[in-house]
């Protein structure tokens, strides 16, 4: 997408994080606004923003982990606009937790939060892009994390892996079909973003205070990691022009760290030889996951 003035974009996680930024960014270039998140109080300052930026919004509050809702807020979009352009999967959480220590229902939470949500969407909006005579374009939010995995937290390596392999077996599909729709996937590492907050988002179908991990030292440890993970991160407002810079060349993997290429290119170029992760290799590249220039 090279034009955006007028184009209607749906974005979820629109609260806080890439999703506002994002959201923000459309606005200012031109484009009409359908915005998503759970979190209803910040959803409305998001939609208050883009308002005073002078483009059309409407909010459409909504759980993403929720087939349903997700359904809804795909209706209610299109009852507003009649087109969907531009979708960006950005709703998503991350909880820390090792293999034997992280609650099932946490599992659940993060597979439905980062991944079936993006299924769902995918699901009805394609069909009503590939309606639409302009070419449209979907960028579902993954990771650095879906293209290399490190230690501590295997749900979120489990749930970005696979939209990153969501959104590229989706790719293959719109080309099979010659249709209209470019899809991406942005896969950052650590940015300004309100990601350690995850807790505020947590539905209730998930939530057993009861669950003694909950006040584990391992848990808090993990929060704390993740906390200090993104506030040294790369700062947000470097993201949305990295994002529609993408958008304009038609990139479909949008990094951010350029520092992190290598492990990339070295876990790719291990695996015909059966070379499978190794922590001294990883090591060097740990600290630059961190507030890099692009
Ligand atoms: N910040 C980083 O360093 C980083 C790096 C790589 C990937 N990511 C990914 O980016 C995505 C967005 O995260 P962020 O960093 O912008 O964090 P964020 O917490 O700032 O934003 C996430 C948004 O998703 C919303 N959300 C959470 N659960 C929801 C639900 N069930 N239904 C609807 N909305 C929901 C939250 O309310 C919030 O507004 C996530 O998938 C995250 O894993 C973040």
């Amino acid at each position: 997408m090279k034009e955006f003035k007028e184009k209607v974009a749906l974005i979820t996680g629109a609260a806080h994080g890439f999703g506002r930024a994002l959201s923000l960014e459309a606005a200012k270039r031109g484009m009409k606004l359908a915005i998503a998140d759970i979190d209803d109080e910040a959803l409305s300052k998001t939609k208050t923003d883009i308002k005073d930026l002078g483009a059309d919004v409407i909010s459409i509050p909504t759980d993403v982990t929720d087939e349903d809702e997700v359904d809804a807020m795909v209706k209610k979009t299109v009852a507003e606009y009649h087109e969907i352009d531009l979708l960006i999967n950005s709703a998503g959480i991350a909880v820390p937790g090792g293999i034997c220590e992280l609650p099932t229902r946490d599992w659940e939470w993060i597979l439905h939060a980062d991944l079936m949500s993006q299924v769902w969407a995918l699901k009805r909006v394609i069909p009503i892009m590939r309606k639409q005579k302009d070419h449209c374009d979907i960028i579902n939010v993954a990771s650095i994390a879906g293209l290399v995995a490190s230690p501590s937290m295997p749900s979120y390596f489990a749930s970005k892996f696979a939209s990153v392999g969501l959104t590229e077996a989706v790719e293959y599909d719109m080309q099979v079909a010659k249709a209209n729709i470019s899809m991406h996937v942005f896969c950052p590492a650590f940015v300004q973003t309100d990601l350690y907050h995850t807790e505020n988002h947590r539905p209730a179908k998930y939530t057993d205070k009861n669950d003694p991990y909950y006040s584990s030292e391992a848990f808090k440890e993990g929060q704390e990691r993740a906390k200090q993970d993104i506030v040294t991160g790369m700062p947000i407002d470097k993201i949305p022009g990295i994002v529609f810079k993408a958008l304009e060349e038609n990139k479909f993997y949008i990094l951010t760290h350029t520092g992190l290429n290598p492990i990339i290119v070295s876990r790719a170029e291990n695996i015909p030889s059966g070379k499978g992760p190794e922590l001294k290799t990883l090591a060097p590249f740990l600290s630059k996951t961190h507030n890099e220039e692009n």
